[in-house]
């Protein structure tokens, strides 16, 4: 309990004393910056074909991200679940829902929670968009029957000033961002977990969630060594693993999504389990989809300052440093080629800069000419509320970092024009 004020504390320092840092907003103070050049292997020689990306750049690339950025991960346990209630009538019986708890070690309880919403009369498989969630399962809808989480949460947004489990009053608090019914009318699955059931978002030298099922690991932890974000996407693939042998949902055509830490998190999982064959990154900014080396809104240095536990150690020598980084979030997105690869904005959201984010998705485009596609054909950042549907997709949505019904219609908009047809 001391340690987790302590944290508590640590959270709350690093949010004041960032009051008194600047942050720049301004297009024309971004310095003049240079892309690390996204085929050049490193032998000097260029990609110029699929099968060289694959069999070379794209692992250089991965490597490279692994060791300097979110750190070496273990492999995953072998699959461990169990039913928590089958399935079920919801949502007015439009759908049914599910609950599973799928575990992370064959001998240890650390268990990642599934709440799982299908069309109930869909004739073929459903399609699923899954993605992790911020405040617990019961946060995702006001249904009674969801299992409350039973991991630390943040419950700042409750008026609480201290962590403590999740509570009754939370049920639904964050059902705008998991417009549920929506998907389901749309034809899609959705399946969601709690972050804080993989690995809770403080920084406590990284001995409890997933870290603690790896003794030995955190015995020799080294620069290279996995951290938070690194964590929550190895958690993402352990719950793919269960979505993949589920027979009522189609685990070919699965869209993987997340919000900001959980969209930089989610990045990281497509870029270590090809599984996923699409890729949404909402509003994930710094250290997700934006240019670092922009330096506008956050910057490398705020990031490691304020999640020291997200990024491996290594990460942190660029703090204030980004123009030393070999890679930038063009590396991270080429890691989704050839697959289709949503990335999303808002106009308010500059911390997370929008326009970075769009350079960088144009700036991916030579990774997906290898496979003959063309990637992001917008040239410029497109008007609000535009989605530009093309196999690397972006849109721009009026308002602040959020999650809303408008991004949700572009997920499923852009999924029915890029996810496989089913035989
Ligand atoms: C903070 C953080 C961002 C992160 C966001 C979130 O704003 O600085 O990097 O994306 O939290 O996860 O909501």
């Amino acid at each position: 309990m001391i340690s987790i004020m302590k944290s508590w504390l640590a959270i709350v320092l690093s949010l004041s004393s960032s009051v008194a840092e600047e942050f720049n907003y301004q297009e024309a103070q971004v310095p003049a910056y240079q892309l690390p050049a996204l085929l050049q292997q490193q032998d000097g020689s260029s990609a110029e074909t699929s099968k060289q990306w694959q069999e070379t750049r794209r692992a250089e690339i991965f490597h490279l991200l692994e060791q300097r950025m979110f750190g070496v991960s273990p492999p995953r346990p072998t699959l461990r679940f169990r039913v928590m209630e089958p399935a079920t009538h919801a949502l007015d019986g439009t759908a049914l829902r599910q609950q599973v708890r799928v575990y992370f070690s064959s001998q240890d309880e650390t268990a990642l929670d599934l709440l799982i919403y299908r069309p109930r009369n869909s004739v073929k498989l459903p399609p699923v968009i899954f993605g992790l969630n911020f405040k617990g399962n019961q946060s995702v809808q006001s249904d009674p029957g969801i299992l409350m989480c039973r991991s630390w949460v943040n419950n700042q947004e409750l008026k609480k000033p201290d962590i403590h489990h999740a509570l009754e009053e939370s049920r639904g608090t964050d059902a705008g961002k998991w417009p549920v019914a929506y998907a389901i009318q749309r034809g899609y699955a959705v399946v969601t977990g709690y972050y804080g059931d993989i690995d809770p978002d403080y920084d406590d030298g990284w001995k409890n969630g997933v870290h603690s099922l790896h003794p030995e690991m955190e015995k020799n932890r080294s620069s290279e060594t996995w951290g938070s974000l690194a964590a929550w996407a190895w958690g993402m693939s352990v719950a793919m693993d269960w979505i993949v042998q589920e027979p009522s949902l189609d685990g070919k055509r699965v869209a993987v999504q997340g919000f900001s830490r959980l969209g930089k998190a989610a990045l990281w999982s497509a870029a270590s389990d090809p599984r996923y064959a699409i890729v949404i990154s909402q509003n994930s900014g710094a250290g997700g989809a934006a240019l670092n080396k922009r330096i506008f809104g956050e910057t490398v240095g705020r990031l490691n300052r304020s999640f020291p536990h997200w990024f491996c150690k290594n990460f942190h020598r660029y703090s204030e440093n980004e123009s030393a980084m070999e890679f930038d979030s063009h590396f991270l997105l080429s890691l989704c080629a050839p697959r289709p690869l949503l990335i999303t904005s808002a106009t308010e959201d500059r911390w997370a800069d929008p326009h970075g984010e769009f350079l960088a998705a144009r700036a991916t485009n030579p990774a997906y000419s290898l496979f003959g596609h063309e990637g992001l054909t917008a040239t410029t950042m497109p008007s609000p509320g535009q989605l530009v549907n093309d196999r690397m997709g972006y849109f721009l949505r009026h308002g602040r970092h959020d999650v809303t019904q408008e991004d949700w219609k572009a997920y499923c908009d852009f999924c029915d024009r890029h996810l496989p047809q089913q035989p």
